[in-house]
């Protein structure tokens, strides 16, 4: 069988027939395979903040979902993994239920591109990844994105990736039934090269965000995988929910935590539960971290950046409470590393990976302090993964 999880476009052309039962000619004729690629993300900071409204600042990663498929000219959707080399598929216009498995991923993107008005074409093919699952890294994300590039077929490369990470939300909160922001699926799809992305989650305004040359970006995996279609994720957004319904009382274009200043916060706290106003005052601080991070990294002061990250981290261990020892303990021995710039956890939270800005003579460092100090705090083993900042979804030559 075969376990690799990093395969380039003609290696992905050439497994495709033998792997991939169903494609015929197609599948042998190797001008008619498109391959599709699709980063996960980092977030630099911003968390929770996305279906708050607020703002968020993503990177996509060169950790990514990768596709080689055919059209088939029929209705039947058939793909196989190539690390477990799992085969599962579903009709396009048959009813069908979710499984739990990752399939489901990629009828859900079906599903939300048909309810979207866009035709979806029948195909055969082949997935890999070397993006970590169920680490806060969005794989789910980068499926999504993968998916409906080739589920559009021609039409994929005319989208507007805004619009279309607008879908794969859709299929998450319609389909799979979280209700994630929009974050995960807007980095897959719009990420550049070196860059971050500003997003504002109401307007949708965005725009790249260099970042420094002088630092590298370092994903540390926790190895306790965390898990969003539990309760956990859908109880932070409803007592965010909650938070805007008693704040609307004193001021009714109060629409969304966005909408909320700290001033007003402070003095109309005393209206809601206290775990409602702990998690109302992440989101409001939040939003302003984000901003300040930006004006931070114009100003080349990394200091503040790092100030900025440790605030944010110790928000979402005490006011939304959902980091966890493992992840305190990596932001913890990242920060008496010396050259490590700024650490905090990233993503939905309940374990997964930290987000760490490193100077590159640090990095070497940084590794060999998570792995030797990790395991005897946790009795885990953590990964470093160094990353860089990525293009988002399309075509891979
Ligand atoms: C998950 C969700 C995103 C976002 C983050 C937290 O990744 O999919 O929409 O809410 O959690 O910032």
């Amino acid at each position: 069988m075969v376990t690799r999880t990093s395969f380039q476009a003609d290696e992905l052309r050439a497994v495709l027939h033998e792997r991939a039962p169903g494609t015929g000619a197609a599948g042998a004729d190797r001008s008619t395979v498109r391959v599709i690629r699709a980063p996960g993300r980092v977030n630099l900071i911003g968390e929770h903040t996305d279906y708050n409204l607020g703002f968020v600042l993503p990177a996509a990663i060169d950790r990514e979902v990768r596709m080689a498929v055919v059209e088939t000219g029929d209705r039947r959707v058939e793909l196989t993994r190539l690390d477990t080399g799992e085969r599962a598929g579903f009709d396009l216009d048959g009813e069908r239920t979710r499984d739990g498995t990752w399939i489901d991923y990629i009828a859900a993107t079906a599903w939300a591109l048909t309810e979207a008005g866009y035709p979806t074409v029948g195909l055969r093919g082949v997935i890999a990844t070397n993006l970590p699952e169920n680490a806060g890294l969005s794989s789910s994300a980068a499926i999504e994105l993968a998916a409906a590039w080739a589920l559009l077929g021609d039409a994929a490369p005319d989208m507007d990736r805004l619009a279309l990470a607008r879908i794969c939300q859709r299929a998450e909160n319609g389909y799979i039934g979280v209700m994630s922001g929009l974050m995960d699926q807007f980095a897959s799809s719009c990420g550049v090269g070196d860059h971050a992305l500003l997003l504002d989650c109401r307007s949708f305004d965005w725009r790249p965000v260099a970042l420094p040359a002088d630092v590298r970006l370092v994903v540390l995996h926790s190895g306790s995988s965390r898990k969003l279609d539990g309760s956990a994720y859908n109880e932070r957004r409803a007592q965010c929910e909650a938070a805007v319904v008693a704040l609307a009382q004193v001021d009714p274009d109060i629409r969304s935590l966005r909408d909320v200043t700290p001033a007003l916060l402070g003095a109309e706290r005393g209206r809601l539960e206290p775990v409602v106003a702990r998690r109302a005052e992440h989101i409001v601080a939040e939003n302003g971290r984000v901003l300040a991070v930006i004006e931070a990294l114009a100003a080349g002061d990394l200091a503040a950046v790092g100030e900025l990250f440790a605030a944010g981290h110790a928000s979402l261990r005490d006011l939304f409470e959902i980091s966890s020892p493992e992840l305190d303990a990596l932001v913890d021995i990242a920060g008496r590393v010396p050259g490590v710039v700024a650490a905090r956890m990233t993503g939905g939270g309940f374990g997964g990976c930290t987000v760490n800005l490193v100077r590159p003579d640090a990095v070497e460092a940084l590794t060999a302090a998570v792995e030797s100090e990790y395991p005897a705090r946790t009795g885990l083993t953590p990964t470093v993964l160094r990353v860089r900042a990525t293009e988002g979804a399309g075509y891979l030559d």
